[in-house]
């Protein structure tokens, strides 16, 4: 029996979805995420709570050791994760989602035989299954499990085309006679399509893909709120099919990848992988005490953060050099490429958490005019961010993709262990440039020592 009557569901429902909306506000700016987060999940809270009072509920304590057992498992791994492994994290739960999505559809078939909701029943089904599985192959590639290039085996295109064929038939016949074996059999068919739509993505590529099954998960979980009959999944599943669309969007932009490139582009024929073939030409290396001369006696220095500071978690020792070198008069600026890192928003994260102000941060279109007139860009653990070969190399993986100008600068200096390529795995012609000079080293030891030396100066 419901504790709630329809009219005080109907409000917290309304609340919930004014809280999602709220949060999708405040996730749009570093400064307000934290916030923006806290209320999605209060939202998320309060729709939990209205279900369990105002739905007929059967079968309380099986569903109460399910929320037990998903919060035992989710917590300590959501609390222990690595921030450069978030992007695996979101697949997880969304492919989770997407996944209970899924077997909620195949369990409400028999409780409708109106066409509509069993279209919906077919639409979350298949987006729902492809979403799992696309997602289960993302994590395995991002946690290097399986290869991260793109896995093609031949007569794929075709296996697809049977796969999607299969599927409209089976959809096609649960609509028309509601069968569970055919539900089943659709499911199974969306599972194989999730794995042969992501296998052939190469690695760069993955977040994207990721983003984008994020919005299949949005649109399955709407769907739904259709065969359910409830207008709060309805509109938190069009929130994020919405968010999750824009998103992919601007990645791709970001990345100068078109989404159907990235989606098809190993099935017709072109890698989405980079080439690792290296030079092996020389290079000028320097050490801590010349790099803390070039950086203190400037008058502008540009820090190009990447990947690197956040796997050495140096982001507290890089904001105490700008503050040192601020401190001599040097003008320092941080420049953030919107794919710096491994996830949206990455290096914005990393450089909050070490407190360094907003306003001492400069969005790619802002910063690269300037480099001209900067004395030193220190490129701290970023590689395919400032890489050339993005606007020379036309076969290059990253072709295409905005960079930042750090060629400009009059001097350029790498803070780098070795002579590794960054994740599109292509030589930067920038490291064997005159006017480069490279420290190697872990990020964070470097930038302790050039700080030391710098405080000596
Ligand atoms: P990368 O091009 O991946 O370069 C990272 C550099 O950091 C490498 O050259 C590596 O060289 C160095 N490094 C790694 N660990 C280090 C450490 N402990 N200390 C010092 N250096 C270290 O990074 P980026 O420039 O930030 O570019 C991001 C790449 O990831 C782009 O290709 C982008 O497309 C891709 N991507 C981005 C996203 C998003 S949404 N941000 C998602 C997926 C992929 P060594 O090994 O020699 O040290």
């Amino acid at each position: 029996m419901s504790i709630l009557a329809p009219g005080w569901t109907s409000l917290l429902y309304l609340a919930a979805a004014v809280c999602f909306i709220l949060a999708l506000k405040g996730l749009s700016s570093p400064r307000s995420a934290r916030r923006g987060n806290a209320i999605g999940a209060a939202g998320a809270l309060l729709a939990v709570v209205t279900v369990f009072l105002s739905a007929q509920l059967e079968n309380i304590p099986l569903i109460l050791a399910a929320i037990a057992v998903g919060c035992a498992l989710a917590v300590p791994v959501a609390r222990r994760v690595q921030m450069t492994q978030m992007p695996q994290l979101v697949a997880l739960f969304n492919g989770v989602g997407g996944g209970a999505a899924a077997l909620v559809a195949v369990l409400e078939l028999g409780h409708s035989e109106d066409p509509w909701v069993r279209l919906a029943v077919v639409f979350t089904l298949l987006v729902g299954a492809v979403s799992f599985a696309g997602s289960a192959v993302t994590v395995g590639k991002l946690q290097e499990l399986i290869s991260t290039r793109p896995l093609l085996f031949p007569g794929m295109r075709e296996v697809m085309a049977a796969v999607l064929l299969g599927a409209v038939t089976a959809g096609v016949v649960v609509i028309l006679a509601g069968s569970a074996g055919w539900a089943l059999a659709l499911l199974g068919l969306g599972l194989a399509a999730g794995l042969l739509l992501v296998l052939p993505v190469g690695g760069a590529d993955v977040p994207i893909v990721i983003s984008l099954l994020n919005a299949f998960t949005g649109l399955a979980v709407a769907a739904s709120g259709v065969v359910l009959g409830n207008v709060l999944l309805l509109v938190a599943g069009t929130l994020v099919g919405a968010s999750g669309t824009i998103l992919t969007k601007v990645m791709a932009s970001a990345m100068g990848r078109g989404v159907a490139g990235i989606l098809f582009g190993a099935f017709r024929g072109g890698s989405t992988a980079g080439s690792t073939v290296l030079s092996g030409r020389p290079v000028r290396s320097s050490s801590p005490e010349d790099v803390a001369v070039q950086l203190g006696y400037a008058q502008r220095v540009v820090i190009v953060p990447g990947y690197g500071l956040a796997v050495a978690q140096g982001q507290h020792t890089v904001a105490e050099l700008a503050t040192s070198l601020a401190a001599r008069g040097v003008e320092v600026v941080f420049a953030i490429h919107p794919v710096a890192g491994r996830m949206p928003g990455h290096m914005n994260v990393l450089l909050a958490e070490a407190n360094v102000p907003y306003e001492s941060l400069r969005e790619l279109d802002e910063v690269n005019p300037e480099f001209a007139n900067t004395d030193v860009a220190l490129v701290v653990g970023a590689n395919d961010v400032v890489n050339p070969a993005a606007k020379s190399s036309p076969g290059s993986p990253i072709y295409g993709m905005p960079i930042l100008e750090v060629v400009q600068a009059q001097q350029v200096v790498f803070l780098k262990r070795s002579m590794r390529p960054g994740f599109a795995g292509i030589e930067n012609e920038l490291l064997h440039d005159p006017k480069t000079t490279l420290l190697f080293g872990d990020a964070k030891e470097s930038l302790a020592k050039v700080l030391a030396a710098v405080k000596a100066l």
